[in-house]
């Protein structure tokens, strides 16, 4: 059987025998088209189906269409004979008064079902939709806007890789349709096949270049893959080529801010708020970014303070918690990006308006040098912990890719082999996300953390069998011998001298127990507090504090998360209690 298979990424067309052909398929084929009249239409499809298919995706969906929001029969994706095809339509006819209507008044059959189609697809009749769609292919397979509008339907079925197929069938026939490959690349991003899906909408980039939607559905897709400048120039493109509006400008301020270009986050949550003056959020952010941007292009705290006064068109005096919140938060943005000197004038300005904060005056000491305490107080760790309780897991984790707990616990379990289940703490728990991984291996789990918000967290999550709000040091005190396991995820950065914590660990722990924690790396003699008001330690000063009464299991170095858009690394520990 000769068969043409066509890669319509590539557009590079092997001819080959099915067998040889699909044996060779280290890749599979995207598209495929039958040359041979004389082979039947459903036994290509069949075939067609096969190989195209993901193995799983053959042996668990198969070419049967997936339900969406609504139960959708199967749908076999081979074309009905014409015979039985002039029965179904006209069945429809008889039942169908517009479709009826249209045919009389001398609309050709196709185009007649296709709007059919199209009606029923709006109504949210999909099911019908795509029968209607399946029979106008059919009636007419050369057309490629009818494989693209059954590609649409199945889309909206949820069968996303027939639907695929189907819009690579149109591709196929018509290269140069822009929307099909839109589509394409919105149901390829679906299937999590990001890759495909950006050559999809360079495809169609490819075929109109001026097309709004398919720069911010790249955009989107560039965001997703966290490329941050990528998808700030895709946004911008699909902004000056008409597209978008206040929701897209300040989508782009919001990745600017992120990445620290803090002059373009501001001129884009200006424009936005131009654009809808109402919108509290993004008037806040603007103003914020007016705020840093002044910061960073003069460094004069009094006068970007006096900025924060000046107001926009349809702007309201800015009320004093709105200007602390703004200043705190331009402290730590800066200081994050590097800007020592400006977020000092800040710290400054913002102590002579609201003296008496501890937390700041320790964040300043941080960020100006010097040897520091040999611990975080307590007062700021309460006090930055319950007030980022809420928001924890969302900015660490899904924003700075923060995954210590599942990678800690994974070291543990290797240590622990077959080991049977012990008294296990999560030393500083947080919001829990130690919870789930160490519940397996717990006889009983105990967490304790100093932050109250914190804790409501972790109790939310569930797990644990005992959660205490303490000081870790006052806790393992009162806990002589307790403990077969003692994990302790982010927690020792608050920490600078190890050595009355591992004390502590120690007397805490049963012998032969594990301690296993991660750190901050920091090259140097002993820890170091940073400008982030977290200490960091090298291994050897850790070995060293360990080491009278505990042996190095191991140690790994390790990501820890994202600080502005550099990677914080870090050292996993696992110590044995002798
Ligand atoms: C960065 S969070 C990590 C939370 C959790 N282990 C995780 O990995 O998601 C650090 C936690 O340690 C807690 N913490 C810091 N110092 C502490 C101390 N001395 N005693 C108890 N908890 C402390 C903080 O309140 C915060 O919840």
């Amino acid at each position: 059987m000769p068969i043409f298979a066509e890669s319509v990424d590539s557009l590079a067309l092997v001819q080959d025998s099915s067998a040889s052909w699909a044996r060779q398929g280290a890749r599979m084929p995207a598209v495929a088209y039958c040359e041979s009249p004389s082979v039947p239409a459903d036994e290509f499809v069949r075939w067609f189906l096969d190989v195209s298919q993901p193995k799983a995706a053959r042996r668990t969906i198969g070419p049967v269409a997936r339900c969406a929001t609504q139960p959708i029969a199967p749908v076999a994706f081979n074309l009905p004979d014409r015979k039985s095809l002039a029965s179904t339509i006209e069945r429809w006819t008889a039942s169908e008064p517009k479709l009826a209507g249209w045919i009389e008044a001398g609309v050709p059959p196709t185009q007649a079902l296709s709007r059919f189609g199209s009606s029923l697809i709006r109504a949210n009749h999909i099911q019908k939709g795509l029968e209607v769609f399946h029979a106008v292919t059919a009636l007419n397979p050369e057309d490629p806007l009818h494989w693209s509008n059954f590609g649409v339907a199945l889309d909206l079925a949820g069968a996303l890789n027939e639907s695929a197929a189907c819009l690579e069938r149109s591709l196929i026939i018509s290269r140069a349709q822009p929307d099909t490959w839109l589509q394409l690349g919105n149901v390829r991003k679906k299937l999590s096949d990001s890759t495909r899906a950006e050559k999809a909408y360079k495809a169609a980039l490819e075929f109109d270049a001026n097309a709004p939607l398919a720069w911010q559905c790249l955009g989107l897709l560039k965001e997703e893959q966290s490329d941050f400048p990528a998808a700030i120039d895709c946004y911008t493109a699909c902004i000056e080529r008409g597209g978008g509006g206040a929701a897209i400008h300040s989508n782009v301020g919001k990745l600017c801010y992120r990445i620290g270009r803090f002059a373009d986050a501001h001129q884009n949550f200006a424009k936005s708020l131009e654009q809808d003056p109402s919108n509290v959020r993004v008037r806040t952010n603007e103003q914020k970014l007016r705020f840093i941007r002044s910061m960073v292009e003069r460094n004069d705290a009094q006068e970007a303070f006096a900025s924060l006064n000046q107001y926009l068109p349809g702007d309201f005096p800015i009320s004093e918690s709105d200007q602390r919140t703004i200043v705190e938060t331009a402290f730590g943005v800066l200081a994050g990006f590097g800007y020592t000197s400006e977020a000092l004038s800040v710290g400054h300005l913002s102590m002579s308006l609201w003296p008496n904060q501890p937390s700041l005056e320790y964040l300043m000491g941080a960020l100006a040098g010097g040897k520091g305490p040999d611990r975080s107080p307590r007062e700021y760790i309460v006090e930055h912990f319950d007030r980022f309780a809420d928001q924890f897991d969302s900015q660490l984790v899904g924003a700075l890719g923060y995954d210590i707990p599942k990678k800690l616990c994974d070291v543990v379990k290797k240590a622990l082999g077959n080991a049977s289940l012990g008294d296990v703490l999560d030393a500083g728990c947080g919001t829990g996300l130690c919870g789930p991984e160490l519940r397996p291996i717990a006889r009983k789990l105990t967490g304790v953390d100093l932050s109250s918000r914190m804790l409501e967290q972790a109790e939310k999550r569930g797990g644990y069998d005992e959660l205490v709000c303490d000081d870790l040091l006052s806790f393992l005190g009162r806990s002589p011998r307790r403990f077969d396991l003692i994990v302790a995820a982010d927690l020792v950065i608050y920490f600078g001298e190890l050595s009355s914590l591992l004390t502590s660990a120690a007397y805490a722990m049963r012998p032969g127990g594990l301690l296993a924690f991660s750190t901050e790396s920091f090259l140097g003699d002993t820890f170091r507090l940073l400008p982030s008001g977290r200490f960091a330690h090298p291994p050897h000063y850790v070995e060293r504090a360990a080491r009278p009464e505990f042996a190095l299991v191991s140690c790994a170095p390790t990501t820890v998360r994202l600080e502005g858009t550099e990677r914080v690394s870090g050292n996993l520990f696992i110590f044995r209690r002798l």
